[in-house]
């Protein structure tokens, strides 16, 4: 079987203000009428009927979130006839190394050893059957006891993502698309190294979707942090079930340590390859996703994303443009009407509008570091 993960846990504070700490994101119809974790839910529709010769039985997700979040989660599912298999429940984020540790440890017990894909519940993908044939490829790789992530081509030198280092090509039988080993991965490099990495063309960007057995998870969490695995264990043993719901308590979760899928392991696990000492570690592939993924992490990004009109404007709700170009106007209470300029993002709430180039949109979570000192 394969057990669909969703990390739904960020805070989404670049795109504020529409996404906020109790409404985030992924909770948003940001790319569509359904909310980002909703188009997550419904992206593998389709996927064992288009591959019946894999047979793969899809299961309800799991999700993990902030337990602020819980009653979107349900809600949000429930609207479009879904249930989860559980909706794990943190007190406060300990970021993804943790988040996924629980979530093996919560599909190791209703199912033997489950393939997982673990997906971040904020991502675009335009070409949905080209993804679910790549789920496919990852899967059989992932049932022999792979790492699979997932690289996408990079445009330009960012360093808010991680970069894996493309190997020699694995041919395995019967896959649809190409795989290759995963030589070496490095997360956020800074811009110096990312600019050589893409001049290299020898690297991909870790699209942030990982497909492997919810063992060779654990196994790698104890070996290279063990400090995490055991937080986590605790954790999970005194976790109260209550209903789809399963709320962890409050003190142990906080007593783990936070850090990402990517720092706490993939790293580690690169390393160690290249180093010779990884014989007793599993392989770690590198499928090449090429369907317009998109992690829509600002405002900027949304744009790209959007439908734009004969003028580059993007323009949502009750909008205006004038002699304007290549703007993204969003006006959910009151009219925005924007006149002679090119480039900019307007995004008006009741009680916050923002104003900003486009250049300038990662820089958007100043505003709410502002906020926050304010509380
Ligand atoms: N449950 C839970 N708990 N989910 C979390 C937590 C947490 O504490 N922290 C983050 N998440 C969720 C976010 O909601 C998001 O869906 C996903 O996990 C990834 O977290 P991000 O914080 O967005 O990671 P990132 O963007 O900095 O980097 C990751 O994604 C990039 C691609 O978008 C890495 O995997 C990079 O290597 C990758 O390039
Ligand atoms: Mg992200």
């Amino acid at each position: 079987p394969l057990q669909p993960v969703i990390l739904s846990g960020g805070s989404g504070t670049r795109l504020w203000p529409l996404s906020r700490e109790a409404y985030p994101k992924q909770f948003l119809p940001l790319t569509s009428q359904h909310t980002m974790l909703q188009e997550t839910v419904g992206r593998l529709d389709g996927l064992a009927e288009e591959h019946p010769r894999q047979a793969i039985a899809v299961r309800d997700p799991l999700v993990v979130c902030n337990d602020a979040h819980r009653f979107l989660v349900a809600e949000q599912l429930r609207l479009m006839g879904r249930r989860a298999a559980a909706i794990v429940l943190e007190p406060k984020g300990r970021n993804t190394a943790p988040a996924l540790t629980l979530a093996a440890l919560v599909a190791n017990q209703s199912d033997a050893d489950p393939v997982m894909l673990v997906m971040p519940a904020d991502h675009n993908i335009r070409d949905e059957p080209g993804f679910r044939t790549a789920v496919a490829d990852a899967h059989a790789l992932a049932r022999d006891g792979a790492v699979v992530t997932f690289g996408i081509v990079p445009s330009k030198p960012e360093t808010g993502y991680g970069y894996i280092r493309q190997g020699a090509p694995c041919e395995p039988a019967d896959l649809h698309g190409a795989a290759y080993a995963l030589d070496g991965f490095v997360e956020k490099p800074d811009g110096e190294t990312a600019q050589r990495y893409l001049a290299s063309g020898d690297y991909l960007w870790n699209s942030g979707l990982f497909v492997l057995r919810a063992s060779v998870w654990l196994t790698l969490i104890e070996r290279f942090r063990p400090d995490i695995a055991q937080a986590v264990t605790l954790a999970f043993e005194s976790a109260a079930s209550d209903g789809d719901f399963l709320r962890l308590d409050s003190a142990l979760f906080a007593a783990c340590p936070s850090d990402s899928i990517d720092y706490a392991v993939m790293e580690a696990l690169a390393r160690a390859a290249r180093s010779g000492e990884a014989s007793d570690l599993p392989p770690a592939i590198v499928i090449p996703l090429n369907v317009g993924w998109s992690d829509v992490g600002a405002w900027s990004a949304l744009w790209e994303v959007r439908e734009q009109d004969a003028s580059g404007n993007v323009l949502d709700g009750d909008a205006f443009v004038h002699n304007a170009h290549d703007n993204l106007l969003v006006a959910k209470h009151r009219m925005v009407a924007a006149i002679g300029v090119d480039n900019l993002i307007v995004v008006e709430t009741p009680d916050a509008v923002l104003v900003a180039t486009k250049e300038a949109a990662q820089d958007v979570k100043a505003v709410t570091q502002f906020l926050q000192r304010e509380q």
